[in-house]
């Protein structure tokens, strides 16, 4: 069977570069259905782009790759393709666009247009032998137990990263890019929670707190959540992404820097209060009971000299925590690193040594941050390559 463009995988970036091809294309995919983790995303609802987006907010060993895709189809093109599906949706937080009703729709006008651009799906179909003769490639593909050799001119990586390999992440596209000379950077779970081997927070997991995360000198200022194995929340799983092995984060759990002020005023009204109580009133009182000892929290506000309360607000500034780990691929929302992208054009994600080869969303080394980021280089990537095949 010949076709003129192959793709594999139908997740979000091969199914947007499906809608953007030629007709005469196929995409194929071993799970049963085509945008799995577009179905999860977003808690059901599909945080499908954000407002924002912007070449800062990715990460990849070349900081100028992804801005040629995005900067050629924005959030605001996806935003007008969602409303010509009559889609409607709510902008979150931070510029986090959700659907108002469920991520599947997001997957039908996906497929409505993969079927008005003429592209033909198969689903549950593994991918076998691949070589390539200089001008097309052969495929083996097995479709449900029948073997299929498919000669085409292009061939679209699209197999995603390794994240949550109970849903189907393999890492499909690196061996492929391998095989094609091209290198494929150091890879590890991101947007993913942090752990401590001593299970130190499990007496107040479920506690959530406003805080400003560091880790490698970036700041995320959003929710921390405390859990059994140790810390998430979306400003962890921020930091995640730019956290080591071995390495500190540091909390500050007044990102508003106003807590010193405020415990001079109150202590001047509220001698009486305890200085707990009073801290109750600004953090959640099971983190305030947790930190009591370590941070010797006793007495009344009028006890509490100004260097006290110093040295009080300073260590809740700058709470440094040294996780273990991390939960890995199996909860991780994306893989950083991938295919190294010095040997792919920017503008069209083609092979710059292997004519007709394309590498578009996250198998390639480009991952974006927490709030719909990740989905609008999925649809930027997909769209280059798409448009140029
Ligand atoms: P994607 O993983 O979507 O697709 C890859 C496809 O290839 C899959 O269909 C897979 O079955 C197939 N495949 C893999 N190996 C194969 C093989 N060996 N043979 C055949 N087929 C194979 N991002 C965001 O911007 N907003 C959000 O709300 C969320 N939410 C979210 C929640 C959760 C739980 C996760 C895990 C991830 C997110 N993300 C997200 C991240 C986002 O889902 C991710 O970045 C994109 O789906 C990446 O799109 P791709 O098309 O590159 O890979």
């Amino acid at each position: 069977m010949n076709v003129t463009t192959l793709i594999l995988g139908a997740g979000a970036a091969g199914m947007m570069c499906a809608a953007h091809a030629g007709p005469d294309t196929l995409v194929v995919d071993h799970a049963k259905a085509p945008g799995e983790k577009i179905r999860i995303s977003g808690g059901g609802r599909c945080n499908f782009t954000n407002l924002h987006t912007a070449p800062a907010n990715f990460l990849g060993q070349n900081p100028h790759f992804h801005k040629s895709a995005l900067s050629r189809y924005t959030q605001w093109d996806f935003i007008d393709l969602v409303a010509r599906h009559s889609i409607t949706w709510h902008e979150k937080t931070l510029g986090q666009l959700f659907c108002d009703g469920k991520s599947p729709q997001i997957i039908q006008m996906l497929r409505d247009e993969m079927t008005t651009a003429g592209a033909d799906l198969w689903l549950q179909t593994n991918v076998g032998e691949i070589s390539h003769d200089g001008t097309h490639f052969t495929v083996t593909l097995d479709r449900e137990g029948t073997r299929h050799c498919v000669t085409a001119r292009n061939l679209v990586l699209a197999t995603g990263g390794k994240s949550i390999p109970a849903m189907g992440a393999t890492g499909l596209a690196y061996d492929i890019a391998r095989q094609f000379g091209h290198a494929v950077t150091d890879t590890r779970p991101a947007l993913v929670p942090l752990t401590f081997s001593d299970q130190r927070f499990a007496p107040i997991s479920g506690v959530a707190a406003p805080a400003r995360v560091t880790a490698n000198d970036t700041s995320f200022t959003e929710a921390v959540l405390f859990t059994h194995r140790g810390l998430s929340g979306p400003a962890i799983l921020q930091a995640s992404s730019y956290w080591h092995e071995g390495e500190a984060i540091t909390l500050d759990l007044d990102p508003n820097a106003s807590l010193y002020d405020t415990l001079r005023t109150q202590r001047q009204t509220e001698g009486r209060r305890a200085l707990t109580t009073e801290l109750a009133r600004h953090l959640p009182a099971r983190l305030v009971d947790h930190l009591a000892p370590a941070l010797a929290l006793t007495g009344n506000l009028a006890d509490q000299s100004d260097a006290r309360l110093s040295q009080i607000t300073d260590a809740l500034r700058q709470w440094q925590l040294k996780p273990t780990g991390s939960e890995g691929y199996r909860t991780a929302e994306v893989t950083l690193g991938g295919i190294a992208t010095d040997r792919i054009s920017s503008k069209t994600m083609q092979s710059r040594d292997v004519p007709g080869l394309y590498m578009i969303g996250e198998a390639v080394d480009v991952t974006g941050w927490l709030g719909g980021y990740n989905f609008q280089w999925a649809w930027s990537s997909g769209w280059a390559a798409g448009t140029a095949l």
